[in-house]
């Protein structure tokens, strides 16, 4: 099967995928306070992720690119980050850098978008070169290197083995023009990962947890038969992910995402530590069952709900949003009592 055939598989199951998962915030609760020193007019959605600063703490995840149907998707989702101020990044860039005459599937992004922050995508397999042209092609602020195990275990055409990946994602970050974000894709992270990237120079994390697109039943659902079904709800949700990085929350800076539905959840990760949250699929499917517009409305509802929600909260700055408790129940309070780190 070719690479275009299966990404546009990815996108078909991914909107097919109808979750009544989240990213574990059901266990996160805000405390109400009814005396709040703050003024809705006064909130402010800048938040920074080492030197550069984002004008909304949302980020359109990694997506797609690298055929015609999806340059489409690439450029409509360039004009709604364009007409909200949010970030954006693109999907893996392995194809054009494979096939250089599918680069303008992905430069779209900053030909709509020429001031926007904007974030090229690689696996973390990549070459220090291909990571530099990844970054070129699109004149990105950023680069995401997507780690997968899981996902490309049941691939078919998938990567068998993993030998020299810390090795690989040391070497990039040493040489990348921008900063670079190492991202999970639905599974999450763990105490034990971040301490690993933080030993080998990562500074930004993307969680990329479990309970939103799911990887595992997206390639289950491309297999007839021989599934792995026991794994489909492998991983830590991204609630889970974020009180993993915790102890690190003063060397990372971490971008919170998987299973991210409302601007709830965009509060409780901020909350939680996070400086930036991102969403793919629940944005992919209100783009391509409901339009362009229809996207652009959402984004600016959740800028406002956000609002809403930190003028409740008595805050009026992003970081604030650390200071307030939190009280975790369920299955999350479990997991943080039974979880031994050595
Ligand atoms: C993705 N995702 C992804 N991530 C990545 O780093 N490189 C990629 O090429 C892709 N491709 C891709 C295609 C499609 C159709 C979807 C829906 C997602 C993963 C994405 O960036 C994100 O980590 C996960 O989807 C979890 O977030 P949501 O979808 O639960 O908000």
């Amino acid at each position: 099967m070719s690479r275009e055939t299966r990404k546009l598989e990815h996108i078909r199951l991914a909107l097919a995928q109808r979750t009544h998962e989240c990213g574990g915030f059901e266990d996160i609760r805000f405390v109400h306070q009814s005396l709040p020193e703050s003024d809705l007019s006064e909130t402010a959605l800048e938040t920074r992720i080492g030197e550069l600063t984002f004008s909304s703490p949302i980020l359109i995840n990694a997506m797609t690119g690298g055929a015609d149907k999806t340059k489409e998707i690439n450029r409509k989702l360039a004009i709604a980050a364009a007409e909200t101020g949010v970030a954006m990044a693109v999907g893996s860039q392995r194809a054009a850098i494979v096939d250089p005459a599918l680069i303008h599937t992905y430069s779209v992004v900053r030909e709509v978008n020429p001031q926007g922050i904007i974030a090229a995508n690689l696996g973390a397999d990549a070459s220090v070169e291909d990571a530099i042209r990844a970054v070129e092609m699109i004149q990105a602020d950023l680069l995401q290197l997507h780690v997968n195990v899981p996902q490309e275990l049941i691939m078919p055409e998938g990567d068998r083995s993993f030998r020299g990946i810390r090795k690989r994602i040391a070497e990039i970050v040493k040489y990348s023009p921008v900063p670079v974000i190492v991202k999970e894709v639905g599974f999450g992270m763990s105490y034990e990962t971040y301490k690993e990237l933080i030993d080998i120079g990562v500074r930004i994390i993307d969680v990329g947890g479990r309970g939103g697109t799911n990887f595992i039943r997206i390639e289950n659902e491309r297999r007839k038969h021989r599934r792995f079904v026991s794994i489909e709800t492998w991983g830590q949700s991204a609630a889970i992910s974020l009180l993993e990085a915790g102890p690190f929350l003063d060397r990372v800076d971490v971008i919170a995402s998987g299973g991210i539905r409302n601007a709830l959840d965009v509060a409780k990760s901020l909350s939680l530590g996070a400086s930036v949250v991102g969403i793919a699929g629940s944005f992919l499917r209100i783009l391509q069952e409901e339009g362009l517009e229809a996207l652009i409305d959402e984004i600016t509802h959740l800028h406002e709900e956000l609002r809403v929600i930190m003028t409740i909260l008595g805050c009026n700055t992003i970081s604030e949003l650390r200071d307030v408790p939190l009280v975790i129940t369920g299955f999350t309070a479990d997991w943080c009592h039974a979880r031994t780190i050595d």
